[in-house]
């Protein structure tokens, strides 16, 4: 049967492609799981025929290792069945292209980094298909992402403030800054479409973070509806108090059973300026990932559980993104009462 919706997609996922520099006689491999979308499948597929570009669709058994719901939480750990069969991961090592369309992707999954090591460069793509399209990436954000990046490599401390009552100051040695910037361009990049964020792993934080009315939890794709006051200790949750999303998140940190989940990981700051702050209320769970939410501009985003500069292996992850927060990186403010400050 001819599938229409794959092809209303084609359009967006060649543009994808081009940015991600997929050139004639590459080689393609498009990842999925029974449980992906099959008009994202035959448009990844079309779309690399389009580049010129040799392509493989292969799809391996569905199943996670992580002990929750693979609902798109974003936790990244990968399926058993690529984790446990060498010959799906050399597939994946000889590509020069992975577009991985699995429900959850690899990126806290360790055999991701071996097959980046490999050369491959991997683009993850999970969003609905409108949210795909509206935060197309555009050449120019790579080298936005790099400045921010470029910052937090040369400065020594991050503080970020609210007037919801947030204050925390994060030391920066050793937090190996990132980015992202919605495609994979280089050889062993990892990227996700869509998505525009700055963002380090330090270890070290202290203060307390208060999340306001509106802040966004993932993954539970809620909304903070009363004030969540978290205290912490050198990069640790001590303390959580406040309405019922204190209990969601305590009850989260107790049931966890991990001996990281009350551990601070990534955090840093969205620049995704066609981002929708509404999305999380007007799709389905299971219809989004949620990067409008953890990547609009001017958010703060952190998160807890899995680090992997500190060797930290951790199913328990939670990435909070916060509205109107002011983030100075030594003495630059990079986001003033959650508006970029760069315009
Ligand atoms: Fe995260």
């Amino acid at each position: 049967m001819f599938d229409l919706s794959s092809v209303d997609l084609l359009d967006a996922f060649t543009r994808e492609l081009h940015l991600c520099k997929v050139r004639s006689g590459e080689h393609v491999v498009v990842l999925s799981e029974p449980g992906s979308r099959g008009d994202y499948v035959a448009a990844a597929f079309g779309a690399a025929k389009a580049c010129g570009a040799h392509v493989i669709a292969a799809t391996v058994p569905g199943g996670s290792p992580a002990p929750m719901p693979s609902t798109h939480t974003g936790a990244g750990p990968g399926l058993v069945s690529v984790l446990n069969d060498s010959t799906a991961q050399d597939l994946l090592k000889s590509a020069d292209l992975v577009v991985d369309l699995t429900r959850e992707g690899f990126i806290h999954a360790p055999v991701q980094q071996e097959i980046l090591r490999a050369g491959t460069r991997i683009i993850f793509v999970c969003d609905a298909p409108d949210v795909l399209i509206r935060n197309l990436p555009k050449e120019g954000d790579k080298a936005e992402v790099l400045e921010g990046v470029d910052l937090l490599k040369r400065s020594s401390v991050m503080r970020v403030t609210s007037e919801a009552g947030t204050d925390l100051t994060v030391q920066l040695a050793g937090s190996k800054p990132e980015f992202q910037c919605g495609f994979a361009d280089d050889p062993g990049r990892w990227d996700h479409w869509p998505s525009t964020m700055v963002m380090c792993w330090p270890e070290i934080s202290d203060g307390q973070i208060v999340l306001a009315e509106g802040d966004i939890l993932l993954p539970f794709k809620e909304y903070v509806r009363s004030p969540v006051t978290l205290q912490i200790s050198g990069g640790h949750i001590e303390k959580v108090s406040g309405g019922a999303e204190a209990e969601l998140l305590s009850t989260f940190f107790e049931d966890a059973r991990d001996q990281w989940a009350r551990s601070l990981s990534h955090m840093g700051w969205g620049l995704m300026r066609t981002a929708d702050w509404f999305a999380t209320a007007m799709y389905g769970k299971d219809d989004l990932m949620g990067m409008d939410a953890r990547a609009f501009a001017g958010n703060f985003l952190w998160s807890t559980g899995p680090h992997p500069v500190l060797g930290r292996e951790s199913y328990a992850h939670l990435d909070i993104a916060m509205r109107g927060c002011t983030v100075t990186v030594d003495d630059v403010e990079v986001v003033t009462g959650g508006k970029l400050t760069g315009g």
